[in-house]
């Protein structure tokens, strides 16, 4: 780093923390704990959904299904039932295949088990585990965190050009050196979050940037309402008010996604 890019490294850091000290999120549920599996499942349910959107289900889930060995023992229909109403249900099936394999190959050792891949747990899950569980110095790159870092370090630049998580690296690299790794990450994010709500729509200009889809008349809403009907035991589902192309497209990729069987004509959670 130069020196111009070393000061304005300091700059930032300087803004990142005196911001978590007057404004971060201290209460967030999953920030008063260091058990890997609490963290992992609010890393899951935080993929695409709001905060204030995960606090409940976050807490309901857990009353429920207190540990990863509990987690692991649940039946598939069970875990869905609590997950409903969170959208992208797909996450709830990949949380109890990880908590399966975690228990299974790995006697519950999370630490064993992030050396390995575990069902639908990504690069940036498996880090964020190894950061807010273990603190260790890995480096984070997720929405709020590259508004933060591309407001500070990409302004001005041409708008016409995307710009990369491999181009913002090395200032994340740069920026967390020294620094708590857990408390830093979640100073960041919170950072990120309120530039958004002071209207920074930097995120746009990420080459990694995708828009959320509209719910209404989406897929996603179709197999939301199937697998809400199924929570009741199984259905013909002669009754769902969607056109008839919309629910087949569903049935089968719920199906495909191991979420829902066909038995005896019904349709049931696996
Ligand atoms: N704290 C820890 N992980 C978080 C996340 N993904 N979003 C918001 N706050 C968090």
């Amino acid at each position: 780093m130069s020196s111009t890019n070393s000061s304005r490294i300091s700059t930032f850091r300087r803004t990142v923390w005196s911001y978590w000290k007057k404004h971060g999120r201290h209460d967030l549920p999953w920030r008063k704990t260091k058990d890997p599996y609490r963290i992992l499942v609010s890393e899951v349910m935080l993929q695409q959904t709001q905060v204030s959107r995960v606090k409940e289900k976050y807490k309901e889930l857990l009353k429920a299904f207190p540990s990863v060995h509990v987690l692991a023992e649940a039946k598939l229909s069970d875990v869905l039932k609590v997950w409903s109403g969170l959208g992208y249900n797909r996450r709830g099936k990949y949380l109890h295949d990880a908590a399966k394999v975690v228990v299974s190959k790995f006697k519950g050792n999370f630490r064993k088990a992030l050396e390995h891949s575990l069902p639908g747990v990504g690069p940036y899950t498996e880090a964020a585990v190894k950061v807010f569980a273990f603190n260790e110095p890995d480096v984070l790159i997720e929405t709020n965190i590259r508004t933060s870092l591309m407001y500070h370090f990409f302004h001005g630049r041409p708008t016409r050009s995307t710009i990369p998580d491999s181009e913002i690296m090395p200032f994340a690299n740069c920026a967390a050196k020294g620094q708590d790794p857990c408390t830093w990450h979640w100073a960041l994010m919170d950072y990120g979050a309120h530039l958004k709500r002071s209207g920074i729509r930097n995120n746009v200009r990420s080459a990694h940037y995708t828009k959320q889809s509209k719910f209404e008349g989406s897929l996603r809403q179709v197999r939301g309402e199937i697998l809400r009907q199924l929570h009741n035991g199984p259905s013909s589902l002669k009754n769902l008010k969607f056109k008839s192309s919309n629910i087949q497209n569903a049935l089968a990729s719920l199906a495909r996604d191991g979420l829902i069987v066909k038995e005896k004509g019904k349709w049931q959670i696996s």
